[in-house]
């Protein structure tokens, strides 16, 4: 019998890469070593293929070993068998990327993802296939989800790209979090599970599958953890590796939300503390979160930045200190890579949640010193040496005699991102508009439509998910003396779709949006109806379909009704229904079927008198890209909701006019404390989403075509294309360590400030504290660091004198201009 301790993987000669992957219940071995893996998520449809080597490069100079990815199925078979893997969806060449740069590769292929992304990565059409339920046992689904999983395996082992083969990925993902969500499928979903196994086993991809937040994953799967901590997890198998695919480094946002923020100290300590407690591979999502472009944000309502404050920003820039503090502790942990994967394990409990850890193996020891609690430092005696552990942190000793790492003291600089205006343009906030109406005569005199129903359909049965929009129209015949009729009438829709747009006879009676988590609302509002034929028509818009929890599938979108007309007299309240009437479908709006946003298309657009605060208007601009390289981006305050497209390419949903409620910021951030979403949010009454990515590469040295589509109604003239940059690093370091500032390649132009003694204060706003240095500081960085890409500082009295602090442990400050 095989050894289930012992699942070897594959065998190959003559690549640089593994020959065999297996796992042995401490760590996953590759090439008969046991290894520490840091590994992060890039999606690569969230990013161009242009910026790929880019992001895989600053992973694996950010200390990773692995870059992770699902499939999205849905952008990959957009019809039922009919395929597209070109541009942002070329998955193979996003792998042989990661190849290239010598990383590895882990492959969830789901294929459900979850994601944050449209329909959490499912099709459309696969919810309109007869008999459907996703993710149970449920024919029509394990059909359609073997032959798609199938092609993903093949595609992959004709490439050789999997580690069996001498490829990179070592590790590959069936199911996600099913576990989580899977108690109301009953008996079913248990047999379902089984079945994702053996069908996966089968495809004999020749690397290990990983089921995550599954812990009754049946063997071989490998059970993993996803969350903010998982130091606690236990996988369901003894011969399973600690594992953790989702350790979150931010988290994403929604229309209407705020910007999330993880502190760097608390990220840093749920992976010290995770290995500390014997994990071997962490998992970082995001690494690099990226963009939403398009309709792939999922929802509803997730926004089309998905930054994730993510230790690579949205556009690929160093997110610091995030970056640069993990990357220190990738290098401590790799350090160690010996004694934490074959080391004896052993623990002190000093109590008041602190702990020492040690691996010990016959050459040496390595230590870690845990301290839980969220108010006091930690004294801690251990082999004759005194050490102190501040307050929710992990103190790292590769030799168990120096601290190496703390992960709450950052060495690494801050860096303040800016926008600079486009310096290609002479005047670039005024770009010269042209517009058009969108034409929508026929659905809003004649309510004419596509197909009919004599009720009313969930819109995704109805557009397949085709747009985001969909017409609900229908007519209505009033007699003269009809009872209804009156001075004091009103439309009342129980909707669930995210947007909504009412026209009675061609006229525009309102529009409401959900509140978020609040989809299904009543919208009401005064409406003129006369005698003879009325028109109705709806127009319901989608702002990323469900892509979580059980039976997400089935959650409603669209009018679901009941619609009803509501006529008041003096004594009576008649209430007209109007759910079971021939209601008229067309899915999409004219101005995309004819694709206006094309730079090439041949559309009337005028130049004279262009409308503000008009809905359903396209615009149009010509603009220079931004000189150099920076990443660009589009200011779009001003506008309401709509899609904008960059020559052609769609740059995702905007909606500036999104106001996020004004409570639940916090000024202060403190790292202590378990971290949860709506831990340390900015942005309280900011428009939701002002800047949009505009990737280089969909950039051209002459004229680029800007054309928006707004659906509410806003003003583009305060539109503008910017590039986002480091403005200044900051650096606040106590003596005794050295700190490096850098521009990003820049110059550094000036130090605007330098403190060495009690400096108080943020990056920013520092200010002198009351014992000063005795050299200047500012004189000594600037002769140091000015004019240089990068300067590294010894903080210390010999270069900065030795003030008295009253005993206390000094610290120099520093913010320099880039
Ligand atoms: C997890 C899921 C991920 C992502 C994450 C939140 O539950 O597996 O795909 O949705 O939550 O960002």
């Amino acid at each position: 019998m095989v050894s289930l301790r012992f699942i070897l993987c594959c065998l190959l000669v003559g690549s640089s890469y593994a020959t065999i992957v297996s796992h042995d219940g401490r760590a996953i071995t590759i090439d008969g070593h046991r290894r520490v893996l840091l590994s992060g998520s890039i999606h690569y449809p969230r990013s161009t293929p242009e910026m790929w080597p880019d992001l895989i490069k600053k992973s694996k100079e950010g200390g990773l070993d692995a870059i992770e990815t699902y499939v999205f199925w849905n952008a990959h078979e957009p019809t039922r068998r009919q395929y597209d893997f070109s541009g942002k969806l070329d998955l193979i060449r996003f792998l042989k990327t990661i190849k290239d740069e010598g990383l590895y590769g882990v492959l969830r292929i789901g294929p459900y993802a979850c994601a944050e992304w449209n329909y959490g990565g499912f099709p459309v059409w696969l919810h309109n296939i007869p008999e459907m339920v996703f993710r149970t046992t449920n024919k029509a689904f394990m059909d359609e989800m073997q032959n798609f999983t199938t092609m993903i395996v093949d595609m992959v082992k004709k490439e050789k790209l999997f580690a069996s083969q001498g490829g990179p990925i070592i590790l590959a993902q069936i199911e996600n979090e099913y576990g989580n969500v899977m108690g109301p499928y009953g008996e079913a979903g248990k047999t379902y599970i089984k079945w994702c196994a053996n069908m996966a086993q089968a495809l004999n991809v020749g690397v290990p599958w990983i089921m995550c937040q599954q812990n009754d994953a049946p063997q071989p799967m490998l059970n993993t953890c996803n969350g903010f901590y998982c130091d606690n997890f236990k996988p369901n198998n003894p011969n399973t590796p600690k594992m953790w695919t989702e350790n979150w480094t931010g988290w994403f946002k929604q229309w209407g939300g705020k910007n999330p923020h993880r502190t760097t100290e608390d990220v840093a300590y749920s992976v010290a503390k995770f290995f500390q407690r014997g994990g071997t591979f962490n998992n970082y999502y995001m690494y690099h979160g990226g963009t939403n472009f398009d309709r792939t944000a999922g929802g509803p309502y997730i926004t089309t930045s998905y930054d994730y404050d993510a230790p690579l920003d949205e556009y690929g820039n160093l997110n610091q200190p995030k970056y640069g503090h993990l990357k220190k502790l990738h290098d401590v942990l790799h350090s160690m890579e010996k004694t934490l994967t074959y080391g004896n394990i052993s623990t002190i409990d000093f109590g008041k949640s602190a702990s020492a850890t040690i691996y010990t193996t016959g050459e040496g020891s390595s230590c870690f010193f845990g301290n839980g609690n969220e108010n006091s430092d930690a004294k801690i005696s251990f082999q004759g040496k005194s050490y102190v552990v501040p307050a929710w942190s992990v103190t790292i000793l590769p030799d168990c005699k120096t601290e190496a790492y703390n992960t709450a003291k950052i060495t690494t600089q801050t860096s303040m991102m800016v926008k600079k205006p486009n310096k290609a343009e002479d005047d670039p906030s005024t770009l010269k508009w042209s517009w058009r109406p969108e034409n929508m005569d026929d659905f809003l005199l004649k309510g004419k439509g596509e197909s009919t129903k004599t009720q009313l359909v969930d819109q995704k049965v109805v557009s397949n998910d085709q747009s985001d929009y969909l017409w609900y129209m229908t007519t209505v015949k009033f007699r003269k003396r009809d009872l209804v009729l009156g001075k004091n009438m009103t439309l009342r829709i129980n909707s669930t779709a995210h947007v909504l747009h009412a026209f009675v006879n061609g006229k525009h009676i309102g529009n409401q949006h959900a509140e978020n988590e609040k989809f299904h609302y009543v919208f009401e509002k005064d409406a003129k109806f006369k005698s003879g034929r009325n028109v109705i028509s709806l127009l319901s818009i989608t702002v990323g379909l469900q892509n979580y929890g059980s039976f997400f599938e089935s959650v409603p979108t669209g009018i679901t009704g009941p619609i009803s007309i509501i006529g008041r007299n003096s004594d009576e309240t008649i209430v007209k229904d109007l759910s079971a009437h021939k209601w008229s479908y067309k899915t999409g709006l004219n101005g995309f079927e004819n694709q206006l946003f094309r730079t090439e298309s041949p559309s009337k657009w005028s130049a004279e008198s262009v409308p503000l605060n008009r809905s359903m208007t396209w615009y149009k601009a010509t603009f220079k890209a931004p000189f150099g390289n920076d990443p660009v981006v589009v200011d779009l305050l001003g506008l309401g909701k709509g899609t904008a497209w960059v020559n052609g390419n769609n740059i995702g949903r905007y909606w500036p006019a999104f106001i996020s409620s004004g409570d639940g910021c916090s000024v202060k951030c403190n790292y202590r404390g378990a971290y949860h979403a709506e831990k340390c949010l900015t942005g309280c009454g900011e428009p939701t989403q002002r800047w949009y990515h505009v990737p280089r590469s969909f950039l051209n040295a002459g004229d680029n075509t800007l054309v928006l589509f707004e659906e509410m109604g806003g003003n583009p003239s305060l539109v503008n294309f910017q590039t986002t940059r480091v403005g200044s690093v900051c650096a606040n370091v106590y003596e005794k360590n050295v700190i490096e500032l850098s521009c990003d390649r820049k110059p550094i132009s000036a130090i605007k400030f330098a403190s060495f003694g009690n400096p108080d204060g943020n990056c920013g706003s520092f200010e002198k504290g009351t014992c000063e240095e005795i050299n200047n500081a500012v004189d000594i960085l600037t002769q140091e660091c000015v004019g240089k890409e990068k300067c590294s500082i010894d903080v210390s009295t010999e270069k900065f004198g030795a003030p008295d602090c009253g005993g206390a442990a000094r610290r120099l400050a520093v913010e320099a201009i880039c």
